[in-house]
This record gives structure tokens, C-alpha cells and sequence, in this order.
């Protein structure tokens, strides 16, 4: 892709327009082992190669990350209040970088970062029903009666019910100790096709239960690597890329 000098070098964070305009005036910035002709200069971001003050800047077009979201952060690109899920993103140079999706503030689990627009598009479009899966701690004893009325889709207050979701009830448990008598606690894995606000939460206020902990473990094809800690991220492979654009979509 050919872009212009001024773009190449702000677009990796190495200042904003002007700045960068005025290291190339400096004689800060090589193309080639050679001065450039101006800012407006055309290279190629595959085959030029850009030095900014003798360091080499290799151009990302797009960007993809899995962060393992922690708890406490907000799926925004600011807030004046609390970090973002960017905040995270430590080591990108890209100023373009956004969550796709939200997840809420005490939720954890898998957030795609990237600055591709197009599939975040793809993925977020409401007609092409890409699968999350969540695991939930729940209050209560969640059974075959909860999961039958996921699949047949709830009323969560909106003018339509919610899409068919799958409950997946992996253990329940008495809880113990003083006032706790006859009180459960469920493990579950719900596979929502949607992305309304606070979904989860409210399926399981429709059915008079309450979600304790949230964790996103998949979306789309892409599951989260078992190995990052709340917090920690790494770059999706292009195979993830590619399982992204490809589906599954479907109901569950
Ligand atoms: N459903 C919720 O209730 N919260 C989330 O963060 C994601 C899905």
C-alpha cells in the first residue's frame, strides 16, 4: 500500500501530523538511507524502508488483539473515570485501536482489540448472530426448566423476546454456614447469539436468578487462550483472523 510519509509515521504513534512534519523538515526521518523530498513524500508500506531517528518503523496496517479482560475496566477508548480496556494494550503504537463489543465493568474474559472496522462490522452485525459463550456463576438451583425457556427465547423487557440461547448446567451447589441454609449456587455456560446490553444478566433475571461472576470464553471461532491472566493480551494469529471472518453463525 502506498501512503503518504506523514501518515505512515503518525499512524505508528511516532507524533501526531505536525509533529512528524517537522522531523522530516529536521532530517529526522530516512527513507531508503535517503532524506525524503517532503511529507507528502508517497512510500510503500511493505517494501520502504522508514528510519526515524536511526530506529527502524515497520508499519501495521491492522492490528489484532485477545485481551483477557479484567474486572474493574470499562469497554471504552476513554473515560475520565476508570481504565480502559486499552489501558491494557501496552505494546501497540496505533492510536486506532478499539474494543469490539462491550463487555460490562465486571465482567471478565475475551475482548477482541483491534482497528479493523470491517470486521468489527462483520462481527457485530445483528443479522449474522455470532455465538458467545459465557461462563456464569448464578444464584440459585439453575435446571432443565431454565434451560428449556433460554432456548425458547425470553422476555427480557424488550419488544422482542431474546434469540434462542443455550444453557449449559455444569454444577450446583448447596452453600454452607449460618443464614445460607437452602441457598444454591449454579456453574453454567450460556451461548447467546446477541449482543444486548446487560444480556446475560437479564436472562437470568427473567427467569428470578441472579449472576454472580461473568466471564466471556468465546466468540465466533475465536476462544480465549487459557493461558492469559485478567489483564494480559496477545496478538490473534492469522488463522483467528481469517476463523473470525469465517463463522460459525447460527442459532444455538
Ligand atoms: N451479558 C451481560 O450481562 N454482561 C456482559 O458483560 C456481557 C453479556
Amino acid at each position: 500500500m502506498q501512503i503518504r510519509l506523514d501518515k505512515y509515521l503518525a499512524d505508528m504513534g511516532v507524533g501526531t501530523r505536525s509533529e512528524v512534519k517537522q522531523y522530516i523538515r529536521k532530517k529526522q526521518v530516512q527513507v531508503n538511507g535517503s532524506c525524503p523530498s517532503g511529507a507528502s513524500q508517497k512510500v510503500d508500506t511493505k517494501k520502504d524502508r522508514v528510519l526515524f531517528q536511526g530506529l527502524e518503523i515497520q508499519y501495521t496496517e491492522k492490528e489484532y488483539y485477545m485481551l483477557h479482560k479484567p474486572q474493574g475496566c470499562v469497554s471504552a477508548v476513554t473515560d475520565a473515570r476508570h481504565k480502559t480496556v486499552l489501558d491494557y494494550i501496552t505494546g501497540s503504537r496505533r492510536k486506532d485501536l478499539f474494543p469490539v463489543g462491550r463487555l460490562d465493568i465486571d465482567t471478565e474474559g475475551l475482548l477482541l482489540v483491534t482497528n479493523d472496522g470491517a470486521l468489527s462490522h462483520h462481527l457485530l452485525s445483528p443479522g449474522r448472530h455470532v455465538p458467545k459463550t459465557y461462563y456464569a456463576k448464578v444464584s440459585g438451583e439453575v435446571g432443565a426448566g431454565d434451560a428449556a425457556r433460554f432456548l425458547e427465547g425470553l422476555d427480557i423487557g424488550e419488544d422482542k423476546p431474546a434469540l434462542p440461547a443455550r444453557l449449559d448446567i455444569l454444577s450446583k451447589s448447596p452453600l454452607h454456614g449460618e443464614g445460607r441454609e437452602g441457598s444454591w449456587v449454579s456453574e453454567v455456560e450460556v451461548t447467546v447469539v446477541e449482543g444486548k446490553f446487560h444480556q446475560v444478566k437479564r436472562m437470568f433475571e427473567a427467569v428470578g436468578k441472579k449472576v454472580l461472576y461473568l466471564k466471556r470464553v468465546s466468540m465466533g471461532s475465536l476462544a480465549l487462550d487459557g493461558t492469559l491472566k485478567p489483564g494480559e493480551y496477545r496478538a490473534l494469529t492469522e488463522n483467528e483472523v481469517q476463523g473470525l471472518w469465517q463463522g460459525p453463525y447460527m442459532h444455538p
